[in-house]
C-alpha cells in the first residue's frame, strides 16, 4: 500500500486536534518495516491527536529518508536523525525530548510489539490511573511468541537480575513497549543513565518517587523483516546499566571498568614474566617485557571496553598507545614513590604496596581520561 493513501485522514485533519500522544520509535535499519508500522498506527490511533517520532541512527538502509518522504504527506510522521550516534535508550530519550505530547508511548520499529495493546497502554496513562503503563509478556494474556528456549531463558534470567538489583516487581522491566506521562518522564530525566537498550528499567530506577505502574499484556511477535541487534554488546550494556544504577551512585562505572582491566593486566604481566624467565632471560629483561606487554594489553582492552564509546582507531590508536605508555610510566614512578614513602612511615609492607598501587591507578585513570581518551 502506498503511504499517501494510507495516511490520508479525511474526517479529522491532524492540525485541528490537539496533540494527545506521541509514539517514539527507535530505528536502526528498519526501512522494510516503517510503512507497515505507520499504517498500523494510523488504524489504532485514529480519532486521537497523535504523532510518531522515529529516532533513526542514520541507518545505511535509508530509514531516515523514507520517513522524511512519508512525513511530507503526513503531519503525523516525524524524524529525528542522529549521525555518529548509537544506542536504543538514548534514541528514545531524544525522541521524547523532541515532542510536545503530554503522553508518550515507546515501541520498537520492527512490528514485534503488537499495536493492538497500544490504545490500552495510552488509556491507562491518559486517564490518570497510572504514571506508566508497561506492555508485558509475562502475565496472563501475554507471551514471548516464537522465541526459542535459549532466548526465553536468557530473557527470564536478565529479568530476574534486573528485578532484584533494582528492587522492582514490574513483571517485564525489560520491555521496550510502554506509555508514560510526560511529568513522570521529566522527573526521571536528570537521573537517567541512558546506557544501552533498556530504557524502561532505567526510568523505573531513576524515578525520584515510586511510579504507579499498570501492566498490559501483549504478545511479542516474530520479526518478519530486518534483523535483531541483540548481541554481546547488548548484554554488556545491560550489566553496565545495572552497575550504574546500583554501585554507580558511589563509584563511576568507568572507573570500575578501568580497575577491572588493570586487575586483568596483573595476570598478563605475571604470565609474560614467567614465560620470559622460562626462556632464560635475566629478571630485569623479563620484567621489562612484562611491563611493556601489560601496558599495551591494558590500553587495547580499555580502548574497546572501558572507552567503547570513544574508541580510538587508525593513526589515533598509535598516538593513544604512546600517550598511555607515557602516562603509565609516570604512574609507575608515583606508585613506587608513594609506596616507598608509606613504608618509611613504619606501615606494614602490604599497606604501603596497596597505597602505591592505588595512587598509580588513580593517576593512570585520571590522566588517560583527560589525554588518551579525551572527548
Ligand atoms: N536509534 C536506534 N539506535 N535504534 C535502535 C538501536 C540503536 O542503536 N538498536 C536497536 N534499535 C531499534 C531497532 O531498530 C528496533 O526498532 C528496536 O530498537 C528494538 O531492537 P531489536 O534489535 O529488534 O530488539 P530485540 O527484538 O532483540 O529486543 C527487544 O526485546 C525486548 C524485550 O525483551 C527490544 O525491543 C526491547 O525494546 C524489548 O523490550
Ligand atoms: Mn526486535
Amino acid at each position: 500500500m502506498r503511504h499517501d493513501t494510507i495516511l490520508a485522514d479525511p474526517i479529522l485533519p491532524v492540525d485541528t486536534l490537539p496533540l494527545d500522544v506521541a509514539v517514539i520509535v527507535p530505528t536502526l535499519n528498519e526501512a522494510a518495516n516503517v510503512e507497515r508500522l505507520i499504517e498500523k498506527l494510523s488504524t489504532v490511533l485514529a480519532g486521537r491527536g497523535w504523532e510518531v517520532v522515529f529516532v533513526d541512527d542514520n541507518s545505511p538502509d535509508g530509514t531516515s529518508d523514507l520517513v522524511r518522504r512519508i512525513g511530507r504527506t503526513s503531519r503525523h510522521v516525524r524524524i529525528v536523525q542522529r549521525v555518529g550516534r548509537r544506542g536504543l535508550s538514548s534514541a528514545v530519550i531524544e525522541g521524547v525530548l523532541a515532542t510536545a505530547a503530554p503522553v508518550i508511548a515507546v515501541m520498537d520499529g520492527d512490528l514485534q510489539h503488537s499495536e493492538d495493546a497500544l490504545p490500552r497502554l495510552i488509556e491507562a496513562v491518559a486517564s490518570g490511573r497510572a504514571d506508566i503503563a508497561v506492555g508485558t509478556r509475562y502475565v496472563d494474556g501475554g507471551g514471548t511468541g516464537d522465541w526459542d528456549q535459549g532466548r526465553v531463558r536468557m530473557s527470564r534470567l536478565a529479568t530476574r537480575v534486573g528485578q532484584i538489583a533494582l528492587r522492582t516487581d514490574v513483571s517485564d522491566p525489560m520491555s521496550g513497549f510502554f506509555a508514560i506521562r510526560r511529568e513522570a518522564f521529566d522527573a526521571a530525566m536528570p537521573r537517567l543513565s541512558a546506557i544501552g537498550y533498556k530504557i524502561l528499567l532505567d526510568i523505573i530506577a531513576s524515578a525520584p518517587t515510586p511510579l504507579r505502574v499498570a501492566e498490559i499484556p501483549y504478545h511479542f511477535r516474530s520479526r518478519e523483516a530486518g534483523e535483531s541487534k541483540i548481541g554481546a554488546r547488548v548484554i554488556a550494556e545491560y550489566l553496565e546499566l545495572i552497575a550504574d544504577k546500583t554501585i554507580g551512585r558511589f563509584v563511576p562505572v568507568r572507573l570500575l571498568k578501568f580497575l577491572t582491566v588493570g586487575g586483568l593486566g596483573v595476570f598478563v604481566h605475571l604470565a609474560v614474566l614467567r614465560a620470559a624467565l622460562g626462556t632464560g632471560s635475566a629478571f630485569i629483561a623479563a620484567q621489562t617485557s612484562a611491563v611493556m606487554v601489560a601496558i599495551a594489553f591494558n590500553f587495547f582492552l580499555n580502548n574497546s571496553f572501558t572507552y567503547a564509546d570513544r574508541k580510538l582507531k587508525g593513526w589515533r590508536l598509535l598516538g593513544g598507545l604512546a600517550s598511555f605508555y607515557a602516562i603509565s610510566a609516570i604512574g609507575a614512578v608515583a606508585n613506587i614513590g608513594i609506596g616507598t614513602w608509606v613504608a618509611g612511615q613504619h606501615e606494614r609492607w602490604w599497606v604501603a604496596g596497596i597505597a602505591g598501587v592505588l595512587v598509580g591507578a588513580m593517576w593512570n585513570f585520571a590522566m588517560s581520561a583527560a589525554l588518551t581518551w579525551r572527548k
